[in-house]
């Protein structure tokens, strides 16, 4: 059997911070009214020559520093992104540009927020059959970009950033699973209309996040437990078999609740959405990066990333480091 090894991890922040009193400047919203609600109290925003694919090329490189490979080593990369630098060529090949790989395959995954568990499973698939050896995964997203910032619905809870993991072809088990779903039959409750291209009786729309944040969350909270039994069926593992859950990170009562389902405490959940907000499909790559640099994930742990998106979408990877 062939599996899929994280053999490096890497993540980039913009400078910028903007604290939740910053957006009560711009909007009737208040630091305890967003902190109670979401767990966010900062998040980070790109510079004006910041893109998705700037930000994903220093994700990268830190990934690939980690894992001590010929950068020409690399024969795939999938970049998940909703905000890529333009919409032809894609953000992959950009990054392949960027990093100055002569020869191998890119390409872009949408999924919203469940991006980057779209991109490790499909990573996962080239390993398995043989067809990648060493696959870049990144997750980079400018949110700031396509959020209206008049908004106190949406503003409040999106940052800038990218994540970035290297997967590599092995006889020892990773990636021992992944899952990945899509329903398009909700999406009013969450979409950002793409006005140029849109059909004429859309056109007035502006290419900004719209969210229905409560239904949302209902529908989140409910298929975020179903995608834990389904992992755990799969697997064969007991829920104490989990020593990390990397979620994706767009509510702190979202997440908590995913924790308790698991019946793990908040101190084996990596959270980072205090600082960076929901960073949507950067967010789990992001998180597992500091998961692993500050040393709580180590090498041979049992390590469950989920996340839900716009779609919907929703996924899960189950990894052993
Ligand atoms: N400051 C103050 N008041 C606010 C703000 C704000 N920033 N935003 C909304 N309110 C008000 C509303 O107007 C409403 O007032 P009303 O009762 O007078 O009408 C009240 O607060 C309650 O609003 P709700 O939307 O019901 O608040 P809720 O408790 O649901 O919290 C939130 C909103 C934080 C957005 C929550 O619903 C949520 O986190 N949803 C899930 C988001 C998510 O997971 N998205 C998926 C991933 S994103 C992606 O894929 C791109």
């Amino acid at each position: 059997t062939i599996w899929s090894n994280v053999i490096g991890t890497g993540g980039y922040l913009p400078e910028t911070i903007r604290t939740n009193d910053d957006i009560s400047t711009m909007v009737d919203t208040s630091d305890s009214w967003i902190y109670e609600r979401t767990g966010i109290k900062s998040r980070r925003i790109a510079g004006p020559r910041e893109t998705a694919s700037s930000m994903a090329e220093i994700a990268a490189r830190e990934a690939i520093d980690m894992a001590g490979i010929d950068v020409q080593a690399i024969d795939l990369i999938i970049v998940a992104t909703g905000t890529p630098d333009r919409v032809y060529p894609s953000t992959a090949c950009l990054l392949q540009q960027r990093l100055g790989i002569q020869q191998c395959v890119g390409f872009d995954v949408q999924a919203a927020c469940s991006g980057s568990i779209f991109a490790l499973s499909i990573a996962d698939q080239y390993i398995r059959t043989g067809f990648s050896k060493n696959v870049l995964v990144v997750g980079s997203e400018v949110c700031s970009r396509i959020v209206d910032w008049t908004d106190r619905s949406t503003c409040i809870l999106f940052g800038d950033g990218a994540g970035a993991v290297l997967l590599s072809a092995s006889d020892q088990p990773g990636i021992l699973s992944t899952h990945i779903h899509s329903d398009g039959g909700y999406e009013d409750l969450l979409y950002c209309p793409n006005p140029q291209v849109a059909s004429f009786d859309k056109q007035d729309e502006l290419g900004y996040i719209s969210m229905r944040g409560n239904e949302v969350f209902k529908v989140a909270v409910n298929t975020l437990g179903r995608i834990v039994d389904e992992t755990l069926e799969a697997s064969g593992l007991h829920k104490s078999d989990i020593d990390w859950l990397v979620p994706h990170q767009a509510n702190t009562r979202i997440i908590a609740a995913t924790a308790k389902k698991l019946g793990m405490s908040m101190d084996q959940v990596i959270l980072t959405l205090e600082t960076q907000g929901n960073t949507s499909s950067a967010s789990i790559l992001l998180a597992f990066n500091e998961g692993v640099r500050d040393g709580r994930i180590k090498k041979g742990q049992m390590v469950l990333m989920e996340a839900f998106g716009a779609g919907f979408t929703w996924g899960s990877a189950l990894i052993k480091y």
